[in-house]
């Protein structure tokens, strides 16, 4: 199906343009204030309000149209008053389009070994300093409005994903937070999203996904997944997930980011992805490519003249062999992480554009099972 499918404008400005499905798979634009974000897109990470190793002007240059920024690590530093004070989020990291904050949940339950949840909220331990904070939904919601992202998250809870009873507990406070979190929320050029939980138990998921989908918020995410649990499982909650959620707004599966990962959320029905995967794997010296990843200091690479891959127009890619981009990494030089971060990046962003071509030229299923035809994944 071609065309605009829907398109719907929310009370908070913010509208999300279905144009064409191919099976449950979906392409769209999500208008921010901050301008269009097309869908399926994968969001690169930069927790401290960087995506590490990248410069603004470089993300611009590889299609990436959202950020992802943490809460939890710019209160503790350098706090949100001050980056409110130097004109919020998009003018301190000079990024000028869309900005994603998760809420905190996730990082302090992640991040903060000394933590004690209850029903208000979670007292938690600094990992920088040991001092002794709290974030509450209102906490959460608060920090994230002096932040100023274009998209900011519910406050949930997080929790292991085989433990039945827990995530019951655990489900029903990530429910009665999200409504005190709509209630706390003031700005209205900010679209809050709801967050999904439940584990891996497709009873919890459903009730969550009911639930969480009864208001009528801007957009929702799916969380709780990629947390250890097995690749099976998770495809299994996404089999029936994004199904119980309103056709016309965006779905969005938080954490989750290997190419074989954006390739299924997308058959099943995702729109936005977010994960450090290729930053990270870029410090450690890896490249993603589409079929597989590469250690760039291996020795077969020494004498290597050719780009990272051939296909690739990434500056990396335009400008560098694999044998000087070894030459850095054993060299422990910086521009081998700035080079394939580019690299990595551009990887997922050329992922997700095809994806969206395949989707509005009805071949997706194809080109889906062509990529994972040829992916070589690592365990
Ligand atoms: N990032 C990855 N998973 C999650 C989750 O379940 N909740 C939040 N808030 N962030 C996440
Ligand atoms: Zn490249």
């Amino acid at each position: 199906i071609n065309g605009k499918i829907s398109s719907v404008m929310t009370k908070d400005n913010f509208s999300f343009e279905l144009l064409a499905t191919d099976g449950k798979a979906r392409a769209g634009i999500f208008h921010t204030p901050h301008g269009p974000i097309p869908t399926p897109i994968f969001a690169p990470v930069g927790t401290q309000a960087t995506v590490k190793a990248v410069t603004p002007e470089q993300l611009e240059a590889l299609d990436a149209s959202l950020v992802l920024s943490n809460t939890y690590h710019l209160y503790l530093r350098p706090g949100a008053d001050l980056v409110a004070e130097l004109g919020g989020l998009h003018q301190f990291m000079a990024w000028p389009k869309p900005i994603l904050t998760d809420s905190g949940g996730f990082q302090v339950f992640s991040l903060t070994g000394l933590r004690k949840i209850d029903d208000d909220g979670v007292t938690f331990k600094s990992y920088l300093d040991g001092s002794i904070h709290r974030f509450s939904p209102e906490i959460s919601i608060a920090v994230q409005e002096k932040l100023g992202a274009d998209i900011i998250m519910a406050f949930d809870e997080c929790s292991n994903p085989n433990d039945y009873a827990y995530n019951i507990k655990s489900m029903e406070r990530t429910h009665r937070w999200l409504e005190r979190c709509i209630a706390a929320k003031k700005r209205n050029d900010q679209a809050l999203f709801g967050i999904v939980q439940g584990g891996i138990f497709e009873d919890l998921r459903k009730a969550s996904a009911e639930f969480v989908s009864s208001f009528d918020l801007p957009g929702f995410a799916i969380g709780g997944l990629s947390v250890g649990e097995s690749k099976a499982e998770m495809n299994a909650i996404l089999d029936i997930v994004p199904a119980m959620l309103p056709n016309n707004k965006p779905r969005y599966l938080m954490g989750v980011g290997s190419p074989e990962d954006l390739i299924n959320g997308i058959l099943r029905g995702i729109d936005i992805f977010d994960c450090v995967l290729p930053t990270r794997l870029a410090r450690h010296g890896a490249a993603m490519t589409f079929l597989g990843r590469l250690n760039m200091n291996n020795a077969i690479f020494a004498h290597d003249s050719r780009p990272i891959t051939e296909e690739c127009d990434c500056y990396a890619c335009r400008n560098f062999s694999r044998a000087y981009i070894r030459h850095l990494i054993l060299s422990k030089e910086m521009l081998a992480a700035t080079l394939l971060s580019i690299h990595n990046i551009a990887t997922l962003e050329k992922l997700v554009k095809q994806s969206r071509q395949a989707i509005f030229d009805g071949t997706y299923t194809q080109y889906a099972e062509n990529f994972l035809k040829n992916y070589k994944t690592v365990s």
